[in-house]
């Protein structure tokens, strides 16, 4: 009996021991995924608004659309240029709130070589 007792105490620390890190690494995977989900949308919302001109990787240059993968603007200038438009590039002030034109921010760097 004394053997049988000490072999299923031996049996549930082990399946203790190995929850819980389980459970660590779970915790530790949905933490960087959130950063990820942002990047995801910021790029769904540049294949929905800014594909059509820049193609999906910014060098498409159709209806000379800027090439996004050598430009040299600044942060502001291409949070401006997302809100405001200019010459034949459509303004998305009204399509897009401030959160989004910031995710489309990032993602045009993130294009860029
Ligand atoms: C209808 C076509 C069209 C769409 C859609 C479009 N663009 Fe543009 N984009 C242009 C044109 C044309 C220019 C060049 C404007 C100029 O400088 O006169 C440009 C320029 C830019 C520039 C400036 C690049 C530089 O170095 O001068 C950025 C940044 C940019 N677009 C980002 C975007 C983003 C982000 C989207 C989606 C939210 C988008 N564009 C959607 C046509 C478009």
């Amino acid at each position: 009996m004394k053997t049988h007792t000490i072999l299923l105490l031996a049996i549930l620390s082990i399946l203790v021991g190995c929850s819980s890190p389980e459970n660590k690494s779970a915790t530790q995977q949905q933490t960087p995924s959130q950063p990820a989900e942002i990047s995801d949308n910021g790029n769904n919302l540049f294949e929905e608004k800014c594909a059509a001109c820049h193609g999906a990787d910014g060098t498409a240059g159709i209806a000379n659309a800027a090439n996004l993968q050598i430009s040299k603007l600044d942060t502001i200038s291409v949070i401006r240029m997302i809100t405001h438009g200019k010459s034949t590039m459509p303004a998305f002030a009204e399509q897009l709130d401030t959160g989004e034109i910031k995710q489309i921010t990032n993602y045009v760097f993130n294009l860029r070589k």
